[in-house]
């Protein structure tokens, strides 16, 4: 059966509303008929991936640029990280072609009424939707934050398909928008003992690995730090299939389920045997990366904490990767002129996946599993580790 649209919608699709919206709704359509979607539903806001030209490319830029001639956001917008730092692209080492590309891609968002965001952790910058609100995100590790964290409700969108949704102010309904689909389907026990940052993404990686295609639910687990949060939803997304989880006594919604009877265990040897896995062979670190989801504020308070009176290596980069509003309150906070001062960069708008490291490094260390992810597909060795580890590697230029 066909997905049902209203007489305003058919109008829609029929191109009352100018090329974007059409070009859009044929979007929604072709999608909500894939996937058996009975209607179109209301989003309260949309996070758009494929905002780097690395990734787009002209033909990218073109898509882009035509929708943008006549195209206007519904619902409140936001960006995922562009390929570069939109004002201190230079001192990163961007080329200026790449930037006049990167800047028309932004032009073309900018036009449509999107916020220029660029980060990958909306909730900290305003888009923050409420318990139980259908959304439209992209963002792998923000969608997870979102369904899981915040108990709002998105698919994991491609960047056409958010952005349509943007248009429209509304998407398909199947998927996770759907209650029937959240249900819990595996038990994740966590005998595990957690001790640092990058233990969230160890956990990550082993869940995600485990839990398959299931949507896990996490028992064992006595407290959580918003940031080991973003950690965790960052890897298991990236390791594992499913953007949704539930953790007992931590998660919304995780007291309405009790735990599947499929069980499966995370002991010490799977944090250990995850780190195995994601780390290389290497010692001379030439890229120290922190912030991946994008640094909280208190990430950047601890990290300015670390390298204070210290002196990062001259054959290593160390970059703090966060958003603009997080940086400008850590330049309020004194937090900056500490980092700069070290030998550090900020690096907003941008991560370390989409901007064009490719050939530039040769190694990098991270708290990050999901940053170790990207940088292999960078052709770079991944060393990941907890953030006074790689403060470490970042005044010594070693990994010790
Ligand atoms: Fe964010 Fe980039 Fe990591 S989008 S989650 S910093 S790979």
């Amino acid at each position: 059966m066909l997905m049902y649209l209203t007489e305003k919608e058919q109008r829609m699709l029929d191109g009352e509303e100018g090329y974007a919206v059409r070009k859009s709704m044929e979007i929604l359509v072709a999608l909500g008929n894939i996937y058996g979607a009975e209607q179109l539903i209301k989003v309260g806001s949309v996070q758009v991936a494929g905002v780097s030209y690395h990734n787009l490319g002209d033909a990218g830029l073109e898509f882009l640029n035509e929708l943008a001639k006549d195209g206007k956001v519904k619902v409140l917008t936001t960006l995922n990280p562009a390929g570069m730092d939109l004002e201190n692209w230079q001192n990163l080492g961007i080329t200026a072609e790449f930037a006049e590309k990167q800047n028309l891609v932004i032009d073309a968002f900018k036009k449509m009424g999107i916020i220029i965001s660029c980060t990958c952790t909306p909730y900290f910058i305003g888009n923050l939707p409420r318990y139980g609100e259908h959304i439209a995100w992209s963002e792998s590790s923000a969608v997870t934050f979102a369904n899981s964290v915040i108990g709002a409700k998105t698919n994991r969108e491609g960047g056409p398909s958010a952005l349509a949704a943007a248009f429209v102010g509304k998407t398909p309904c199947y998927g996770l928008h759907l209650d029937e689909n959240r249900v819990p389907n595996i038990h994740v026990q966590v005998d595990a003992s957690l001790k640092k940052l990058s233990d969230w993404g160890a956990l990550g990686y082993s869940i995600g690995k485990k839990a398959e295609n299931k949507i896990p639910y996490i028992t064992g687990i006595k407290d959580a730090e918003l940031d080991e949060l973003k950690s965790f939803c960052a890897s298991v997304v990236t390791y594992g299939a499913q953007p949704l989880f539930y953790m007992k006594d931590i998660t919304p919604g995780s007291e309405n389920y009790s735990p599947p009877k499929e069980t499966v265990t995370i002991e010490d040897k799977d944090i250990k045997d995850a780190y195995d896995n994601i780390n290389d062979e290497v010692t001379d670190i030439d890229l120290v990366c922190i912030g991946c989801p994008h640094c909280s504020i208190k990430e950047i308070a601890e990290i300015a904490e670390l390298l204070k009176n210290r002196r990062v290596s001259p054959n290593t980069e160390f970059w703090v990767a966060t958003s603009r509003l997080m940086k400008q309150i850590s330049d309020k906070r004194g937090y900056t002129e500490t980092i700069e001062r070290a030998g550090g960069k900020f690096a907003c708008d941008t991560c370390m996946a989409v901007a064009p490291l490719k050939g530039r490094f040769r190694s990098v260390a991270t708290t990050s599993a999901k940053g170790c992810y990207y940088s292999r597909q960078n052709k770079m060795l991944t060393k990941m580790g907890s953030l006074e580890e790689c403060i470490e590697a970042a005044v010594s230029g070693k990994w010790s």
